[in-house]
């Protein structure tokens, strides 16, 4: 029969115990944000799904890769049942990259193998996220929201190449088709 001291050093070995795990799962959270950079996608900002396709950023000339003139790198993609537009954008490895969705049907997700790339795309919000490209290659992009029939054929390609192969023409455009 264990006494009442005995049940309470018990609790209190718990209590320790529990306490670590959650300074433990706290220190891998605040480890994944701050040192490597991975955060939940918080960005509001919102667009109407009904007209984003014809003027603004969105529409479809201002798809794919862009660099500005100050050397921003941005890339803007419709996450569509069941596509991608553009299927794929080029990327250049070590600069920081800006990657912008916006849907105009349904809630889709975008994970970019490998990287930190990882966010919902839900209708009325655009959906941001940075990343600095490390790997080359072309890195598999899944749909991983399951947003109707065709979800399984709903992919992309990101091409992320050294900066030394990454070209933009005149008007800052950069796209797979030109490498
Ligand atoms: Cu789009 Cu699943």
């Amino acid at each position: 029969m264990a006494s009442e001291e005995d049940v309470l050093r018990t609790e209190i070995r718990w209590s320790y115990v529990v306490a670590g795990a959650t300074a433990l799962i706290l220190g891998a959270i605040l480890f994944a944000g701050l040192a490597r950079g991975i955060n939940p996608p918080s960005n509001l900002e919102r667009i109407d799904p009904k007209t984003l396709h014809l003027t603004g950023e969105f529409a479809e000339g201002n798809l794919g890769t862009r660099v500005a003139p100050n050397g921003d790198v941005t890339v803007r993609i419709v996450t569509t049942q069941f596509a991608f537009v553009p299927q794929c954008v080029v990327v250049p490895t070590g600069r920081r990259v800006t990657l912008r969705f916006a849907s105009p049907d349904v809630i889709h997700g975008v994970l970019v193998a490998g990287t930190n790339v990882n966010t919902m795309v839900i209708p009325g919000y655009v959906a941001q996220v940075h990343s600095t490209f490390t790997k080359t290659g072309d890195l598999l992009t899944p749909c991983h929201e399951y947003c109707g029939l065709g979800h399984s054929q709903m992919w992309a390609v990101v091409r992320a190449v050294p900066p030394d192969r990454f070209a933009a023409d005149a008007e800052g455009r950069a796209n797979c088709d030109r490498l």
